[in-house]
């Protein structure tokens, strides 16, 4: 049940309110961010969670498409992820468009996607939110827009010369961006040039493989000759091919094979040709209703336009007042938002594994990333898609009989630590996010990831149980016959699954399942099991001065031993992956993990000394190179001051990442962008109020902005945070004291109910740390605590 009901009028009314303020933000947002280096951001056309991405891609950094990297263009291609690591995904079926085959001759054209990488025009890429354009040396400008389903784009030509007249050549490639199709089929119809297709991929980060269906139609001009291709050769006979894996042949560079439309010279004075690509997971005749049903008369302007529009409307409900913050600081902030707003993709009415009235959503890519900040993040500004993404979670446990922790074009992906879908759940759970949620069943899926172990705990759920409920921690050497996974990351997952069972009770807690509230709450302080009080940590021989760290634990109880600063970027920063000889600490060190006890960090600051050594371990690990925060981990250590009573020093802290490690350069952000986790940790950051997730909890520090608001979309509210004595140079960044509606509020922290009943959060500012927020009464609740 919505917790206020509005009647739509006025709920409509509230957001136009917020759409009015905010009607010039499309401009702040950059897609280009993080195209650079390392960020593998989506630059192209998409719309909010839609499935449809459009973008060139290069065959360079291709993980989402295009990079800023001056590599060459192979093609356009449909569907996408946006800033993950690994293999690139997706890219199926890209099209590429010749002005003309050199003297004309339909065998000079070139095909495959080695010989058609085409240079770009340098400075000719505009990408903006819903739009893309890029031209390339061929003086072929493409540009490109999206439905939820289906890909627009037009291609514009150059004049023709007298050794290759201008007559438009449109290929559709059966290949995807890792290369992974293991056959497919593809035809072309000779009378209206429609292009159909499919093929069998792997996911990018996962197991199995999926099949993707593709509908092209064209527009703008007439059709000269139609035909396929394979390897570099094309013939306008067949009209269609199959291609399948032969068995001999295993390079990885697979067959090139597609159908191509030959068109006469286009009339219209844009000389452009449009091409329209339905895609759907179910079936080419799907595909096509997509195409013919989203976008039936191939008016890009409107498309476009309509794309634009759902990107403000998505985003009209945050509001903020820049007063003279630098452009650069409010591009920062809204293609953060924007970046977290590209996955989970809405495959709802696209999914072939199983019929159910539920949504689905797919790109969960990785929930281990996603669970500390993007989900928290959609929860605020977007609670009915939230609710819409768990709900699609559940139906996943109810028909794949696990939560994923990571999933990509519809396979299971791989598990980095913990099952983080129970923080998912249970952060909406305790903001009381119900729209259409069994919670009951919700209860049985996390409890089945803390109980049940499956078969293959490497893409769901969780391995080594048995040693979690006997001894209470995972062993470095565990003996675990029940199911299969990588046997490493012992620190991290220990501590992981800690947290995950704190989430569980808290859910049990609100559900009434007492006594199952005390088992997850013990398991929850299993933390403590690999803290080892006498280990020290040197760098290069000189000791830190800290000691106390989580060190590995052998069956037999004994202690084993990991460098403390093993995995972080000081020491084998990249030794600690999923790979098989991985250690026990997942992409951080001990020194890092060390840190993470978010459900009880009173007795963690206890445990290592007291608030005074807790600031001073927090300070070394951001100031020693220790910490990278191109890793999620690092985010909630930026914020963990406020458990140790120096609010203060967050926002410091805060400041010291943004801008120096996320700006508006193409390389503005600190490694993958994750889906969007650095975005959603640059809003959380900006807005001044970051949360716990899984816990009722949001720290405050001051916004980078003189105001920003929050219209609850479920419950029509609107929540301000202001500040005063407000400066942009970011020198009063201190609260000195604050208000809450008007009445005095000294916590540090706030709940969710401060953003469905809507109010005002007003903070004082001032140029040095003050009392506010400081004694034991005004911390967030810690479980040793209460
Ligand atoms: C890009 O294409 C140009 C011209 O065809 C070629 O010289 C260059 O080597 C290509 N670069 C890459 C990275 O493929
Ligand atoms: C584009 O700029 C890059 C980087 O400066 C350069 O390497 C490349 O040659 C330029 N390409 C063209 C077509 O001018
Ligand atoms: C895209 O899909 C979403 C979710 O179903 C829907 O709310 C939205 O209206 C669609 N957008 C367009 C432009 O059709
Ligand atoms: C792909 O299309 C071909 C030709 O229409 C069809 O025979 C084949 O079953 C399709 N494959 C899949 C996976 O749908
Ligand atoms: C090509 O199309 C013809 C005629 O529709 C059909 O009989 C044949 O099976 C198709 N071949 C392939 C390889 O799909
Ligand atoms: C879903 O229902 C349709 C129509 O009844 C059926 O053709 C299809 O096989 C079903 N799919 C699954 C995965 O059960
Ligand atoms: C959730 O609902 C309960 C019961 O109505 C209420 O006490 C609590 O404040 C609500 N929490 C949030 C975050 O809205
Ligand atoms: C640090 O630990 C090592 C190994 O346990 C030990 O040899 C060394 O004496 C310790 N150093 C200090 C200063 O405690
Ligand atoms: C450790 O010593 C090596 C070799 O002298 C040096 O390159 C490195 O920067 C040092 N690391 C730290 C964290 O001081
Ligand atoms: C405990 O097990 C570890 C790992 O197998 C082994 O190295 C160590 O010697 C054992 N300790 C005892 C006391 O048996
Ligand atoms: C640490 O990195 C070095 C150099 O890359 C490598 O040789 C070594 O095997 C790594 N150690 C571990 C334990 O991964
Ligand atoms: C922008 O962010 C990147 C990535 O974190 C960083 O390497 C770079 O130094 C930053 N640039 C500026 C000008 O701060």
């Amino acid at each position: 049940m919505f917790r206020f009901w509005l009647p739509s009028g006025l709920l409509a009314s509230c957001i136009d309110f917020a759409l009015a303020q905010n009607s010039n933000i499309l401009p702040y947002i950059d897609p280009l961010i993080g195209t650079g280096f390392g960020g593998h951001v989506f630059a192209g056309a998409t719309l909010p969670f839609g499935m449809a991405k459009a973008v060139a891609d290069v065959n360079g950094e291709n993980q989402g498409g295009y990079a800023s990297d001056y590599s060459n263009i192979t093609g356009f291609s449909h569907m996408h992820d946006s800033g993950t690591g690994g293999s690139p995904s997706l890219g199926n079926f890209p099209l590429f468009a010749h002005p003309g085959c050199p003297n004309d001759e339909l065998d000079k054209c070139q095909f495959t996607s080695t010989d058609r990488a085409t240079p770009q025009i340098n400075g000719s890429v505009l990408a903006q939110p819903g739009y893309f354009t890029i031209t390339l040396k061929n003086s072929v400008r493409a540009e490109m827009t999206v439905t939820n389903h289906t890909a627009l784009y037009r291609f514009s030509f150059p004049k023709g010369t007298p050794e290759m007249p201008l007559s438009p050549l449109i290929l559709a490639d059966l290949i995807d961006l890792p290369k992974s199709r293991s056959n497919g089929s593809i035809s072309v119809d000779p009378k209206n040039g429609r292009i159909v297709g499919n093929g069998t991929f792997s996911p990018s980060f996962g197991i199995g493989t999926y099949d993707l269906h593709f509908c092209t139609d064209f527009s703008g001009a007439s059709i000269r000759d139609t035909g396929v291709f394979m390897n570099n050769r094309a013939g306008s006979q067949p009209k269609n091919l199959t291609v399948v894996t032969d068995g001999v042949n295993n390079s990885p560079e697979i067959l090139p094979a597609g159908a191509w439309v030959r068109f006469n010279a286009p009339q219209n004075n844009a000389s452009s040709i449009s091409a329209r690509v339905g895609l759907s997971f179910i079936s080419t005749a799907q595909a096509c209703e997509n195409a013919e049903k989203e976008i039936p008369d191939f008016d890009f302007e409107a498309t476009r336009n309509a794309a634009q529009q759902a990107w403000t409307d998505k985003m009209s409900v945050i509001a903020v007042t820049p007063g003279t913050v630098s452009a650069e600081f409010q591009t920062i902030f809204w293609s953060g938002l924007y970046r977290a707003s590209i996955s989970p993709q809405d495959y709802t009415g696209e999914n072939p594994l199983w019929n159910s009235t539920e949504p689905y959503y797919d790109s969960f890519y990785c929930i281990w990333d996603s669970y500390r900040s993007i989900h928290p993040l959609i929860t605020l500004f977007d609670p009915e898609s939230q609710a819409l993404m768990n709900r699609s979670l559940l139906d996943i446990y109810r028909h794949e009989g696990k939560l994923p922790d990571c999933r990509m074009s519809l396979c299971k992906g791989f598990t980095q630590g913990g099952s983080n879908a129970d923080v998912v759940l249970a952060d909406s759970y305790v903001r009381n996010l119900t729209q259409g949620i069994d919670w009951a069943l919700a209860y049985e899926a996390v409890v089945s990831d803390a109980e049940d172990e499956p078969l293959n705990w490497a893409v769901e759920g969780r391995g080594g149980l048995t040693s979690w409920k006997s001894l209470g921690y995972i062993p470095a050497d565990d003996f675990d016959p029940y199911g299969v996974g990588p046997f490493t990351r012992s620190i991290s997952r220990t501590v992981e699954y800690a947290y995950n069972d704190y989430c569980i009770a808290e859910m049990a807690r609100g559900l009434g399942h007492t006594s199952d509230y005390e088992k997850y709450v013990a398991r929850s302080e299993n933390w403590k099991n690999l803290y080892r009080e006498d280990q020290n940590s040197t760098i290069n021989g000189t000791e830190t001065g800290f000691t106390g760290f989580l060190q590995p634990k052998f069956l037999n109880g004994t202690w084993g031993y990991q460098d403390p600063i093993f995995c972080s970027p000081l020491l084998n920063f990249t030794s600690c992956y999923l790979n098989p000889d991985g250690l026990e600490t997942y992409e951080g060190s001990s020194w890092l993990y060390t840190t993470y006890v978010p459900q009880d960090m009173a007795s963690l600051i206890t445990t290592l000394d007291g608030a005074d050594a807790f600031v001073a371990r927090l300070d070394y690990l951001h100031e020693s190179g220790l910490l990278y925060i191109g890793d999620e981990q690092g985010f909630l250590p930026v914020y963990q001051y406020h458990y140790a009573g120096h609010p203060g020093k967050s926002a410091a802290r805060a400041h010291s990442y943004i801008p120096s490690q996320f700006n508006t350069t193409v390389n503005g952000i600190p490694g993958n962008d994750d889906s969007g986790a650095m975005g959603s940790f640059i809003v959380l950051a900006m807005m001044g109020l970051f949360p716990n997730p899984g816990q009722n909890v949001y720290l405050i520090t001051p916004p980078f902005f003189p105001e920003i608001s929050i219209t609850n979309k479920v419950s029509g509210n609107k929540a301000t945070i202001r500040n005063v004595n407000f400066d942009a140079e970011y020198k009063n960044i201190y609260i000195q004291h604050a208000t809450l509606n008007g009445v005095p509020y000294t916590k540090n922290w706030i709940g969710h109910e401060f953003f469905v009943d809507g109010g005002v959060l007003e903070l004082t500012l001032g140029p040095a740390e003050s009392a506010w927020g400081t004694r034991y009464e005004d911390l967030p609740p810690s479980l040793s605590t209460g």
